[in-house]
C-alpha cells in the first residue's frame, strides 16, 4: 500500500504552523514542529489552575489526572508500563540523574559498556559515573566504513563485571539502528543492565521497549512533536531497587522518586496531546498502543522511501561524501562535501530557506572516529514526517549548487 494511502503528508503538514514560513525543515533531529492540537492543549492547561498533584481541590485533582495521563501516554508510546515511566526536563538530565542512582554500588573491577554511535548524552553521564566509582570504561566502536555497530563487537567487552551497557537504538547523526537486542541479550546473559537512547529512534518507526530488552529506554517529547520535556521508561521493580538523591518530603514511591521538583503540568498535557496526535495519524482502528504502531510504521515507511530518493541524490553530486550506510536507519543522514566548511554550507542552506544543522550535534565520539572533530564535523539533514520529495528535491537542488555540481 502507498505510505500516502494511510497517512497524508499533505494534511500531517497543514498540522504544523511552523511550516507557514515557507522554510524546507530539515532539522528533526534537533527537535522537531509542534502540530496544533499539541500547542492548543500546552495553551489550553495554562488556562485553568493547574496546583501541585495530590490536594484536595480541582485544580489539584486535574495536575495530578495530567500527569497520570502522560505516563499512560508515554507507555504506549513505547509499550512500556506506565509505574516506570520517570518524567524529566530532558534526557541528558534524567540520564546523568539515573547515572548517579545505578552507580552508587558500583566500584572498582566493575565495568561498564558506551558506544562510539552514541549521542554524547548517553556516553558521559557513564564515564563521569565509572570515574567516580573507580569502575572500568570499555567502548563499543562502531565501522566508520559501514556506520553499523555489530553485536558482535560487544562479545570482548562484556564480562562478568559488567554492571551496564548504555547503547543508542539510532543514530542521531548517521541513523544507524543497531540490533539492540542482540546486544541487550548479550548484556543481560553476563547479568548487567541496559541503558537504551530513544531519543532519535522514537519518531522515526515502531517501538517497543521490551521487544528491545531495555532496562531503561530514554526519549525526549519535543523530538516526536510534543514539548520540551523527557522521559525515561523501565520496569518499575528495577526501579524500586534503586535509591537516588530526593529530598526528605517527597514521594518514596516509584516512579515520583526519581522526579526532582515540580513537574510541568502543561507541557505534559503537550506530551499526551503529542503522542494522541501520532496515534491518529492513520485511520486504522484499535488501542491507542495498537493505533501508535501502525502510525509509526507509515512515518517509517515515508522516512525510508524519501530517505533513499535523498542518498540517491547526493551520491550522484561529486565531491559531496555520506558519512556511513547501514542497512537499518532512520531517515537522519550527515555529509560533508571536500574542501567546503559545514557551518558554511548550513548557512548557505538557509540563506534558500533550508534548515540544517552542521558540526557534531553532540555525536562527539562519532565525529572523532570519522575524524571529522576539527573541521567542523559534518551537515545534517533529518526527514520526519512532516516533510515531502519537494523538501528533499530542494536541497539536493541547492547542496549541488554548492558543490559546484
Ligand atoms: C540521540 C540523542 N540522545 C540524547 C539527546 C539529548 O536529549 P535531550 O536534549 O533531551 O537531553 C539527543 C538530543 O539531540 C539525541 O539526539
Amino acid at each position: 500500500m502507498a505510505v500516502e494511502a494511510i497517512m497524508n503528508v499533505e494534511a500531517v503538514r497543514a498540522q504544523f504552523p511552523g511550516l507557514l514560513e515557507g522554510a524546507v525543515m530539515l532539522d528533526g533531529a534537533a527537535g522537531t514542529l509542534v502540530p496544533t492540537p499539541v500547542i492548543d492543549a500546552v495553551s489550553e492547561a495554562l488556562r485553568f489552575s493547574m496546583a501541585n498533584v495530590h490536594g484536595e481541590f480541582a485544580g489539584s485533582r486535574r495536575s495530578t489526572e495530567t500527569v497520570d495521563a502522560a505516563r499512560g501516554a508515554i507507555a504506549d508510546l513505547v509499550g512500556g508500563d506506565p509505574r516506570g515511566v520517570v518524567l524529566g526536563p530532558n534526557m541528558t538530565t534524567l540520564t546523568f540523574h539515573l547515572a548517579g542512582a545505578l552507580s552508587g554500588d558500583w566500584g572498582p573491577g566493575d565495568e561498564v559498556v558506551v558506544t562510539s554511535l552514541d549521542h554524547d548524552a548517553n556516553v558521559r553521564p557513564w564515564v563521569l559515573a565509572a570515574q567516580r566509582a573507580g569502575a572500568t570504561v570499555r567502548w563499543a566502536e562502531f565501522d566508520t566504513g559501514t556506520g553499523e555497530l555489530a553485536p558482535e563487537t560487544f562479545d570482548g567487552l562484556i564480562g562478568e563485571r559488567t554492571r551496564l551497557v548504555a547503547v543508542t537504538a539510532a543514530s542521531n547523526a548517521i541513523g544507524t539502528k543497531p540490533d539492540v537486542r542482540a546486544i541487550t541479550d548479550r548484556a543481560h546473559a553476563a547479568g548487567a543492565l541496559t541503558y537504551v537512547d530513544g531519543v532519535h529512534a522514537t519518531p522515526h518507526g515502531p517501538i517497543d521497549v521490551s521487544a528491545l530488552g531495555a532496562d531503561f529506554y530514554a526519549c525526549s517529547s519535543y523530538k516526536f512533536f510534543g514539548p520540551h520535556t523527557g522521559a525515561v521508561i523501565a520496569n518499575p521493580g528495577q526501579l524500586d531497587r534503586l535509591r537516588p538523591a530526593k529530598l526528605a518530603p517527597a514521594p518514596d514511591t516509584v516512579p515520583d522518586r526519581f522526579e526532582r521538583g515540580t513537574p510541568p503540568f502543561e507541557l505534559l498535557a503537550g506530551v499526551t496531546a503529542a503522542i494522541d496526535w501520532i496515534a491518529g495519524l492513520t485511520d486504522s482502528p484499535g488501542t491507542r498502543r495498537e493505533r501508535i504502531l501502525a502510525a509509526l510504521e507509515a512515518v517509517e515507511k515515508h522516512g525510508t522511501a524519501l530517505l533513499a530518493h535523498a542518498l540517491q541524490g547526493l551520491t550522484d553530486v561529486p565531491g559531496v561524501r555520506v558519512l556511513g550506510a547501514a542497512r537499518r536507519r532512520t531517515s537522519t543522514l550527515s555529509f560533508v562535501i571536500d574542501g567546503r566548511h559545514p557551518r558554511d554550507i548550513a548557512r548557505e542552506l538557509a540563506e534558500q530557506g533550508i534548515a540544517v544543522w552542521a558540526g557534531d550535534n553532540y555525536a562527539y565520539e562519532l565525529m572523532y572516529r570519522f575524524g571529522l572533530r576539527d573541521s567542523g564535523g559534518a551537515v545534517r539533514a533529518s526527514i520526519v514526517l512532516y516533510n515531502d520529495r519537494n523538501d528533499v528535491d530542494r536541497l539536493l537542488r541547492a547542496v549541488a549548487e554548492i558543490a559546484g555540481a
